[in-house]
């Protein structure tokens, strides 16, 4: 079962709103505003613009500081890196942290993740090979398996594998040393971890989404690194549609190079960022089918809500939880969407960017 479903969203011809003004088109056949790594993505030559060193890694200032420090005391004393706990939506940047903390500790990494460790041997066999200083990193760690997790639990705090021998009355503990390790734990839901596993870890930290100026570095960089020509004009155009989120960036600069290759003289500027981002229909706000379908049937069908999530699920055909981790976020964070107790509330701004006018607009109009 994925958590995070990298599904493509089907065209529902029955469900296409009507309304004239409603500009939800339907699902483009690429999802390139996924936060998801697609299937084929990683591990790519494009893999080489994923940053190796803190110095390339842009933006979360305060998660730079916080692990600058770390790392420094940690090195001073000669000791491990405090265990740490990553948690944000997708493609911001966790496992790319994950490898650069390994190379600025000057460790090795391995990078697993929890569906990965189903059975208790899976982890045993990972942390008996494990050498001192190491960085284990465990994706989507919310989803280990009980088991998995109380072996963790000795192993994280006192570096130490209990195993037990025999069965019934002569059943037995033994205790196996193992080497001091960081577990680096990643995942888009840390209220779905156990607090006894949340407890362990030293560090816990947020990563937000990134600034528009900030992406047009990461874009600027990436262009570099793939010898491609862009202005700074056309990197915050690619950068002011890609929703916060670094992979996106690097998806849209990727798809946008193609174009500018095929159709123009290759440079990248701000009119040819726009009109290939325009052809691949991706929003000027970097909303994608789903985001506009969400805003539409709040704003059309609830009148700009409050709407419970289960009714947002079904008219987008998203699950819950993949709403409330993917979606919601980055419509909170540009100021389309409210969550209250009640449900979710469309702000004026949603209604503005979709093309209808905002209900105390409409007031003061009667
Ligand atoms: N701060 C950054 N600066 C430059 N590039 C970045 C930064 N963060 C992420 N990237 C780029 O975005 C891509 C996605 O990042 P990463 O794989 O680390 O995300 P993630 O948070 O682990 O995502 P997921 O939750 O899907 O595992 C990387 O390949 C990298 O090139
Ligand atoms: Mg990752």
């Amino acid at each position: 079962m994925a958590i995070i479903s990298s599904k493509k969203h089907p065209p529902e011809p029955g469900k296409k709103p009507k309304s004239k003004r409603e500009k939800v088109k339907s699902p483009p056949n690429e999802n390139l505003l996924q936060p998801q790594a697609a299937e084929d993505e990683e591990g790519k030559p494009e893999e080489s613009i994923r940053p190796q060193r803190f110095a390339d890694y842009i933006g979360q200032k305060d998660l730079k500081d916080v692990l600058a420090i770390a790392i420094e005391a940690a090195k001073s004393r000669g000791e491990v890196l405090d265990h740490l706990l990553l948690y944000g939506p997708p493609g911001l940047g966790k496992t790319t942290m994950a490898m650069i903390l390994a190379a600025e500790m000057e460790v090795n990494y391995k990078i697993t993740s929890a569906p990965a460790l189903e059975r208790p041997r899976d982890i045993m066999g990972l942390l008996v090979n494990i050498k001192p200083g190491d960085i284990l990193f465990i994706d989507e760690i919310h989803r280990l398996s009980r088991m998995t997790e109380e072996i963790l639990y000795p192993a994280m705090e006192d570096f130490r594998l209990d195993i037990t021998v025999g069965k019934g009355a002569s059943a037995r503990t033994r205790s196996i040393p193992l080497s001091k390790f960081t577990l680096v734990g990643a995942t888009t839901r840390v209220g779905a971890l156990t607090s006894p596993l949340r407890d362990r870890f030293g560090l816990i930290q947020k990563l937000r989404f990134y600034e528009v100026d900030e992406l047009s570095q990461i874009v600027l960089r990436s262009s570099k690194l793939l010898k491609t020509p862009v202005s700074d004009d056309g990197a915050a155009e690619i950068a002011r549609r890609a929703r916060g989120t670094p992979r996106i960036a690097n998806r849209l600069l990727r798809r946008v190079r193609d174009y500018a290759e095929v159709k123009k003289s290759g440079e990248i500027t701000e009119e040819v960022a726009g009109e290939a981002l325009q052809l691949f229909q991706v929003d000027p706000c970097g909303l994608d089918w789903t985001d506009r379908r969400m805003l539409s049937v709040i704003i059309e069908q609830f009148n700009g809500g409050p709407v419970g999530l289960e009714t947002i699920a079904a008219a987008t055909g998203e699950d819950t939880q993949t709403i409330e981790e993917v979606y919601e976020p980055y419509l909170m964070q540009i100021g389309y969407l409210h969550r209250t107790s009640r449900g979710r509330v469309a702000t004026p701004a949603a209604y503005k960017h979709l093309g209808f006018k905002p209900p105390n607009e409409q007031l003061s109009l009667l």
